[in-house]
């Protein structure tokens, strides 16, 4: 039995859908704990690609139930389309469970998100503009609608009933739109609400039900470190916790049943949307780090936006190790360096203003943006791994690029992803049953790789 939770370390998109999918062979129960269809997951198996919005990848395996948790927000049309799909591709969805108590993204939620981000100015967030953080601010304010609430007639009347004219007034006297109509979303959510009101439970109690079973529980991340609303590049951030705090209240576990925390990483980096990014590549090198890795280029699963590329960055990744308690990495897309002669990580910051190094990830967010990186260099490998199966296969350079990486994170690598297919993984230690990774008294500073 071991319950564990998977995480992104850096800005979202780092391949968390391949790494849990690959733990989910083993798992009993998948959870997403945080975020709604901003999310954008990809598993590829036997040829077959599927993407995924807001039900785990572990639908995937006959018979693991998969469960939309209580910190999830949930557009249920793009749930019932989700479900659609993989009903038409022979998937059985039976073992789908969702929480009552999630939030509900509904039509204001969608044009208020899109509004919000047309009337930023300069100061846009690049929101993927499904209604996120319009409806955690409602679920905030306690005004939101749950999905007990589309099971319930009166009480989603009376909440539309005093909620729609009130998102009127922003969206007509603020933004100049057209207002919405109560008695149409009503007709239309309460139709909503008897289509998955099958899937409805308290997740929660179905989870610890699942401990006392001594049964395998996954924790699927959506969005990544960097992202958080509490600890990610503030207010460049999705507006829920996908760090691995956010799996306890997101899915309603006590921390005591976690017995491992793995955070994948790509073997460089990428982000969608606004906000900082210090070791971003503009020119030929970020054009090849987004066009490698066919059959898909880094483009956005949900929004079809180029993704910005970059470096590895190590501080970003130390943060991750901190903030998330790692006990170990995935390193995902390596096979994407492999034609780069020369290959960067960035060991620390330098401050454009002031000078001063920075081996820590800075927490003020104006600080953030004045952060140079300071590289290393690597001679690339220039070999194809795609083939490679264990770590002795890697090219030489490739495994010292990996192990500079679990270096300077002071944490252990213990998978490599050398593809998007299911096979093309490497497993250096086993990333749940290996030993328990131990912080070290004092920690040996990165500044140790400057001098
Ligand atoms: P997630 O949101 O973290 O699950 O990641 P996404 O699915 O948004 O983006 C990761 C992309 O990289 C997907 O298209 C995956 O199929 C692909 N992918 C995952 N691992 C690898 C890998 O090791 N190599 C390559 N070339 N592609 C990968
Ligand atoms: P997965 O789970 C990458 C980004 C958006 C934007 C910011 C806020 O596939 O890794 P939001 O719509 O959440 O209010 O947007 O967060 N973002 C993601 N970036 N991967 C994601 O999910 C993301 N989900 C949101 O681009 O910058
Ligand atoms: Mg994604």
């Amino acid at each position: 039995m071991a319950n564990v939770i998977v995480v992104g370390a850096q800005f979202g998109d780092e391949g968390k859908a391949k790494v849990t999918d690959l733990l989910a062979k083993n798992a009993d129960v998948v959870v997403r704990y945080q975020g709604g269809n901003n999310a954008g997951h990809t598993v590829v198996v036997d040829g077959e690609t599927y993407k995924f919005h807001l039900i785990p990848s572990g639908i995937l395996y006959k018979g693991t139930v998969c469960i939309l948790g209580p910190g999830m927000v949930i557009d249920p049309k793009a749930l019932i389309s989700e479900l659609a799909a993989l009903k038409d591709r022979g998937m059985d969805t039976s073992c789908l469970k969702v929480s009552a108590v999630a939030h509900v993204t509904m039509p204001y939620h969608l044009a208020l998100d899109a509004a919000e981000e047309d009337n930023r100015g300069g100061k846009k967030i690049g929101t993927t503009r499904r209604g996120i953080g319009p409806t955690y601010a409602d679920k905030c304010d306690r005004i939101g609608i749950r999905i007990e609430d589309l099971l319930d007639a009166d009480a989603l009347r009376a909440k539309l009933d005093w909620l729609v004219p009130k998102k009127n007034i922003m969206l007509e006297r603020i933004y100049n739109l057209p207002p919405q109509d109560a008695d149409e979303i009503f007709k239309e959510y309460i139709e909503i609400g008897k289509k998955i009101a099958g899937y409805v439970c308290d997740t929660s109690a179905i989870i610890f039900q699942a401990v006392r079973d001594r049964k395998n529980i996954l924790f699927e991340g959506a969005q990544g470190t960097l992202l958080d609303l509490d600890h990610g590049s503030y207010p460049y951030v999705t507006s829920s916790s996908p760090t691995a705090g956010g799996a306890c209240t997101g899915a309603g576990v006590g921390p005591t049943i976690i017995d491992r925390v793995i955070g994948v990483s790509k073997a460089y980096q990428t982000r969608v949307g606004e906000g900082p990014f210090p070791t971003e590549q503009f020119a030929e090198i970020g054009e090849k780090l987004r066009q490698t890795g066919t059959p898909w280029a880094e483009v956005g699963v949900t929004t079809g936006r180029p993704r910005r590329c970059g470096w590895f960055d190590a501080v970003v990744g130390r943060y991750a190790v901190r903030i998330n308690g790692l006990d170990c990495l995935a390193v995902t897309k390596l096979d994407v360096l492999d034609e780069f002669e020369e290959i960067k990580i960035c060991v620390a910051y330098k401050d454009l203003k002031t000078g001063e190094i920075y081996n820590d990830l800075p927490s003020m967010a104006g600080v953030f943006w004045r952060m140079e990186p300071i590289y290393e260099t690597f001679t690339g490998w220039m070999k194809p791994t795609s083939g490679c199966r264990s770590y002795s296969e890697l090219p030489e350079r490739a495994r010292r690029y990996l192990d500079f990486i679990s270096e300077l994170l002071e944490c252990p690598v213990a998978i490599v992803s050398v593809g998007p297919k299911r096979d093309q993984t490497i497993v250096i230690e086993d990333p749940i049953h290996g030993p328990k990774r131990v912080l070290s008294h004092s920690s040996a500073s990165s500044a140790a790789h400057l001098s």
